[in-house]
């Protein structure tokens, strides 16, 4: 490098560290110049092939560079420090910085309308433990001991002990009764827990929302009509619904209930599998036995029960075909389908 190649580049040095902003961009300067790999003791290293006579003058005015370089770069560094702490760097004047406000999670959403119709039909809320008894997760619900849902791969046991993760909201019937007289009439949102392998469909940990009705003469028709009340209320007039015979140990006759696909209007979707169809719940009329167990009196009432799968309302409601895409928390997901 000649005497002016070396003077441009002192030139463009200054111009950089005047540019920069922050210590980062100061410090980037001083490495690109005067660093070990620098700019700076590449020229130091070149002086020998030079000519005697160039070679005093350029050695000079190197030497010079470095010293102006590190004053510049230390007086800089130590009047933006300054400048910021005494408050000077701030410029009022600059727009405010916009927080985005986080949206309600749909799952919440959805668990929070639902909640809300059916206490507009007169239904308060409980609520109940993840951690459950046996007993009130499978033997009071008239579950037989080798019910396949009691199986290693269905259920989470604690231990050996008779506790487990509830793999319903069923129970939550038992507690209730257990310390109620009817009538009672009853919705209880919460997380249920099943060893399933997560797939499109399927999570190990999702939410239900359980409810229940137990009074003098309540019939199957009155649940038909509380579901499909809910069905509009939650998705719009369009929505239709079906109710196809089923087998639950605690109800009978027990249902299971079908919502028309939201996405597609029944013609066939991803979401609804090319049925037209989304099973929503379970359901049917509280088995006598389950009244026994909590001591009500099968003569005098009967009751009806469902359990919904809150993240299928989900799915059904946005058109979302995959459930883990509800546990991913990928933000822009999240702020298309929530609220
Ligand atoms: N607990 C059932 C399940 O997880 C759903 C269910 C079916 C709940 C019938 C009920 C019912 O209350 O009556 O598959």
């Amino acid at each position: 490098m000649n005497l002016s190649e070396l003077k441009t580049m002192m030139d463009e040095a200054v111009v950089e560290a005047n540019a920069a902003m922050t210590n980062e961009d100061l410090e980037a300067v001083r490495i690109k110049y005067l660093g070990r790999k620098g700019v700076l003791p590449a020229v130091m290293k070149e002086l020998r092939s030079l000519e005697p006579s160039e070679r005093a003058d350029v050695g000079k005015t190197a030497n010079e560079f470095k010293q102006t370089l590190n004053k510049l770069l230390d007086e800089k560094g130590r009047k933006d420090n300054e400048g910021s702490a005494a408050g000077e760097g701030f410029d009022c004047t600059l727009p405010g910085r916009w927080h985005r406000l986080g949206t309600i999670h749909p799952v919440s959403a959805v668990i929070e309308q639902t909640v809300s119709i059916f206490r507009s039909l007169g239904f308060t809320v409980s609520d109940g433990p993840d951690i459950e008894t046996r007993y009130r997760n499978y033997t009071a619900l008239n579950t037989p001991e080798h019910h396949p849902s009691m199986d290693e791969q269905d259920t989470f046991w604690i231990g050996e002990d008779d506790l487990l993760l509830r793999t319903q909201t069923s129970p939550v019937q038992i507690r209730a009764m257990e310390s109620c007289q009817p009538p009672i009439r009853i919705v209880t949102p919460g997380r249920c827990y099943r060893r399933d392998t997560t797939d499109a469909t399927h999570s190990a940990n999702f939410h239900q929302i359980e409810g229940l009705y137990v009074d003098r003469k309540v019939s199957l028709s009155d649940l038909k009509g509380v579901l499909a009340y809910f069905a509009k209320e939650l998705m719009g007039e369009d929505v239709s619904i079906r109710f196809r015979p089923h087998f639950f140990p605690f109800t009978e006759p027990s249902v299971e209930c079908d919502f028309s696909c939201h996405v597609c209007k029944g013609s066939g979707c991803r979401v609804c599998k090319n049925s037209g169809w989304i099973e929503i719940a379970g359901a049917g009329m509280v088995d006598p036995r389950v009244f026994e167990k909590v001591g009500y009196d099968t003569e005098k009432y009967t009751g009806y029960a469902f359990g919904m799968g809150i993240e299928r309302l989900v799915m059904v409601k946005y058109g979302v075909s995959d459930i883990r895409m509800l546990y991913d928390n990928d933000l822009r997901f999240l702020k298309q389908v929530g609220r």
